[in-house]
């Protein structure tokens, strides 16, 4: 049964480059998803886009002296073709600032209100007297009441990740000028949230098999209780309130509640370009539709919470099957992070290496259960040792051997003994290894598993000795580089979910008409009298100086 399996990818703030924290926190993981249910043959949408709104943007374009939007809109372009340099797999990549987007805010808003779940209410908000404005999210920040960080935002501690309001911030400060902000009272609607605090905490508790913490930071701000939060902010940079209220046409509602709405829209907007309008319902309506998000730890409490209310109070939609989120990727040991100013951008390294390696070294570090750090001896080392020396190499010395001795065409096997047997079964077992890691978001120990079949495969041709066998015993010869060659298949339908364009040219120089996405995960016989293509170089050595020139750029 083909099983209908959506990923949410996080809509990244368009203040800034993307950066490999990025990356390594949710584009890697959530395409490695994707790409694998694909090629197990189930029906994926993933969906993401850049989360235009919002006090991110707007205080940048403060800063740099122009408008939100063309902020916006500049990075939200960077941010598209850096996402795709990088081979992630996105259905559709969109942004919150669209018609469509906007309509799907605006119905889930009236719903919630129908049904008296949202209510006015007034609230004390910093105000900056200097500058005549509010000061809502990112324009403040604060001691956290929760835990010793003194870096704090209006809307969240990222330290702890626990959602805040201005208000609980110890010692506000305008990021503007550090001024301390005066209090005043605003209008604003808020979403009952506290409704919803049983209902919540009885299904996380069934979630299973969620990481350890994803439910204990959402079940620990709901121990806390879950305080009714305000959805509109004043600022006038996101979507309208729509309300027949002037006192709400200077606001907007806040980003999050509307940015969260984006993977619904997004699959919406997904199917009218597919030409069917009803086809979303299947993940999001049919009992069966599974919904998958990834994301950095940050944004647990609004995919756990906050989306999952929503998700309640308009009734009728699926409820996260799994939130996925990684821990930080550092770099030299700080966090990486554009505000302060430590980061290796995805831009920048594209101009000087390729997305494979990058894409590989990255999975091998990925932050699932506790920070990692990116080193630039750690990707010269992955790139040098494992994808030359143990991936590339493996599967060159094979067919360079076939080409030689051979004519090109791979030899039939002799007879099967023990020893190829092992490894033919292995084969076997590592697509079946990879399928249940990664459909259980275990993306490290899935590409182990891949390597692992490397590993063993170059094992197995060391013993064999084929380069002698040649001379010695032509029959053994063939039947050894015949399993080599089922490995090097094996190894091209594994590593498709990680190195998707490795893997092709890995199948097309073997096969004559091969996608190996329409192939599927499964073993691909190689029939008799097989001839290689165009055998190339999969990988290429990078220099050690490269080390050294790199980590030089971060000395300041
Ligand atoms: N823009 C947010 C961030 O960069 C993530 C938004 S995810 C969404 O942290 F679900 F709200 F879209
Ligand atoms: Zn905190």
């Amino acid at each position: 049964m083909r099983r209908n399996i959506l990923v949410g990818v996080a809509w990244p703030y368009v203040n800034g480059e993307p950066h490999l924290g990025h990356i390594a926190g949710m584009n890697m993981s959530a395409d490695i998803f994707a790409r694998f249910h694909r090629i197990a043959g189930n029906n994926v949408v993933m969906v993401s886009g850049s989360d235009m709104h919002g006090t991110p943007t707007a205080l940048k374009a403060i800063d740099e002296g122009t408008t939100p939007e063309k902020i916006a809109t500049k990075y939200h372009k960077i941010w598209e073709k850096a996402l795709s340099d990088m081979g992630f797999s996105y259905d559709l990549y969109t942004n919150t600032h669209t018609k469509e987007h906007e309509a799907v805010v605006h119905d889930m808003f009236l719903k919630l209100q129908n049904k008296n779940l949202l209510y006015e209410q007034t609230q004390s908000m910093p105000f900056s007297e200097e500058e005549q404005r509010f000061l809502p999210d990112r324009f403040v920040y604060g001691e956290c009441p929760h835990c010793d960080e003194t870096k704090a935002r209006g809307d969240q501690c990222d330290t702890c990740g626990v959602t805040l309001d201005p208000i609980d911030l110890v010692n506000i400060k305008s990021v503007r000028d550090d001024s301390t902000p005066i209090f005043k009272e605003t209008t604003h609607k808020f979403i009952k949230l506290s409704f919803f605090e049983k209902n919540l905490k009885e299904w996380i508790k069934t979630r299973t098999d969620w990481r350890p913490n994803v439910v204990n930071q959402s079940l620990g701000m709901i121990k806390e209780g879950l305080h009714d939060r305000a959805i509109t902010r004043d600022i006038n940079w996101g979507i309208s309130v729509p309300v027949e209220d002037k006192k709400y046409n200077s606001k907007s509602i806040y980003v999050w509640f509307e940015a969260v709405i984006g993977y619904f829209s997004a699959t919406k907007s997904w199917a009218m370009k597919q030409g069917d309008k009803d086809l979303w319902k299947k993940w999001w309506i049919d009992d069966d539709g599974e919904t998958y998000y990834f994301q950095g730890k940050d944004n647990i409490p609004f995919h756990t919470i906050i989306w999952p209310a929503i998700l309640l109070g308009y009734e009728g939609l699926n409820l996260p099957t799994d939130v996925v989120a990684n821990e930080y990727l550092n770099l030299g040991g700080l966090d990486f992070s554009k505000s302060k100013g430590h980061a290796v951008w995805v831009r920048d390294f594209l101009e000087r290496y390729e997305a494979e390696p990058l894409r590989y070294y990255l999975t091998k570090i990925m932050p699932e259960t506790s920070d990692s750090e990116f080193t630039w001896k750690g990707f010269v080392e992955s790139n040098n040792n494992e994808l030359v020396a143990t991936l590339g190499n493996f599967v060159n010395r094979i067919l360079n051997i076939i080409n030689k001795n051979y004519d090109g065409i791979i030899p039939d096997p002799i007879s099967i003994n023990e020893d190829d047997q092992v490894l033919l079964d292995l084969c076997k077992n590592t697509l079946d290894e990879i399928e249940m890691s990664i459909d259980s978001r275990k993306f490290r120990k899935a590409l182990n598993h891949m390597m692992l079949l490397a590993r063993e495969g170059n094992k197995y041709i060391d013993k064999k000795e084929p380069w002698k066998l040649v001379k010695k015993d032509k029959n053994l010869c063939s039947t050894s580089l015949w399993v080599g060659c089922n490995i090097i298949v094996t190894l091209g339908t594994a590593m498709y979910p990680f190195l998707p364009k490795t893997a092709d040219k890995i199948h097309n120089m073997i096969f004559d008409q091969s996608d190996t996405l329409k192939d599927g995960w499964k073993i691909r016989p190689i029939p008799s009298k097989t001839r290689l293509k165009n055998v190339k170089t999969l990988f290429i050595k990078l220099d050690e100086s490269v080390i050294d020139l790199e980590n030089s750029k971060f000395k300041d």
